[in-house]
């Protein structure tokens, strides 16, 4: 099995890293526009399989798609990230081109494989990549975009700090689109070990906890100067492996919608069970009023910025 990750920088180095530790695949192609760059990690990365005991081969690529053939699964990570005071959305022109560049590329290369898109603005990248892959024949479960594992971790995160209690228990899930007003931290789901967490803590100490998700992202790119890299890596690590190893696991990410949600001809985020054929299928969690109202928005939001795109 061979997985691609597009972008040698922050995430894609880190995602490649965690893929090749975990033996999931036989071969990682790292591929970045900058030269050199992609060839120098992949070798510093490899230089780490004695001491830390995996076989995995990792390959760099400057930009030549040929290496990256036959990929089972490609991870698309290529683009600028936030810098402090930026939004998501500001990256859209500059990562659009990059976006469908790089898709058309890896489709000539790889026609079977299901892409993973992480650059941002995610929703709305994930939407290009989804039209660019249907142009190529390549069927909508396989495009899957990655923002609602990551924020799901945060909110365990900042979930666990309120309850004193162990991430590992919590199951606790974030919705909509992947961006810091239109994410829909989902409280009244949230449980520990089946327990709802609401039991344990204030309805104004879960307000704050889905507040601190949502702008969980910001609070990194202020601290660090750039967006994070270890959660998102793992995170799109975890979902490619969901995948290679036919998990069917259910995990939020972006999909295409065709009236789950009330939402149809848009990228958004909801709770998929993903296996060796993309995302197979939608979770649907029941939302009450306050909830779809909340998803409504967060589509209208993301719809907007689709918009953009044709413009
Ligand atoms: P980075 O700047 O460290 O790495 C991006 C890499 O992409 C650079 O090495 C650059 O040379 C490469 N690149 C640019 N154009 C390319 C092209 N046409 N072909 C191949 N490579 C190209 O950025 P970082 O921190 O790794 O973030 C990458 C993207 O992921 C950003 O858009 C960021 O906003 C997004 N992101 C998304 C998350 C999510 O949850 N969906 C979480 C974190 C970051």
């Amino acid at each position: 099995m061979k997985v691609t990750v597009v972008g040698a920088g922050a995430v894609g180095a880190t995602t490649a890293d965690n893929i090749a530790r975990k033996q999931i695949v036989d071969e990682v192609v790292l591929l970045d526009i900058k030269q050199g760059v992609a060839e120098g990690k992949a070798m510093d990365l490899m230089q780490t399989a004695s001491l830390e005991g995996f076989d995995t081969k990792i390959i760099g690529s400057t930009n030549d798609y040929a290496k990256t053939a036959k990929s089972d699964v490609v991870v698309i990570t290529s683009g600028l990230p936030r810098k402090p005071g930026m939004t998501r959305e500001e990256l859209i022109g500059i990562n659009a081109g990059i976006v469908k560049g790089v898709v058309t590329q890896i489709l000539t290369y790889s026609p079977k494989a299901i892409l993973l898109i992480v650059s941002n603005p995610m929703d709305t990248m994930t939407y290009l990549a989804l039209q660019v892959a249907q142009s190529m024949g390549v069927n909508k479960k396989r495009v899957i975009g990655m923002g609602g594992a990551l924020d799901s971790s945060r909110f365990r995160y900042y979930l666990s700090q309120a309850m004193g209690v162990s991430q590992g228990d919590l199951h606790a899930n974030v919705i909509g689109g992947h961006g810091d007003t239109t994410m829909i931290p989902l409280t009244r789901l949230a449980t520990w070990n089946g327990i709802p967490a609401s039991r344990f803590i204030s309805k104004e100490a879960l307000a704050k906890v889905a507040a601190d998700t949502m702008v969980g992202g910001a609070t990194l790119t202020g601290l660090l100067g750039t967006s994070a890299w270890y959660a998102p890596g793992i995170a799109s690590c975890s979902m490619v492996e969901a995948i290679i190893r036919d998990e069917k696991r259910i995990v939020p990410a972006s999909v295409s919608l065709n009236g789950e949600y009330g939402q149809k001809d848009i990228c958004l985020g909801v709770p998929v069970v993903l296996g060796r054929n993309g995302w197979e299928k939608i979770v649907n969690y029941r939302l009450n009023k306050e909830e779809q109202e909340a998803f409504a928005k967060s589509a209208d939001a993301v719809r907007n910025m689709n918009n953009v795109l044709s413009t």
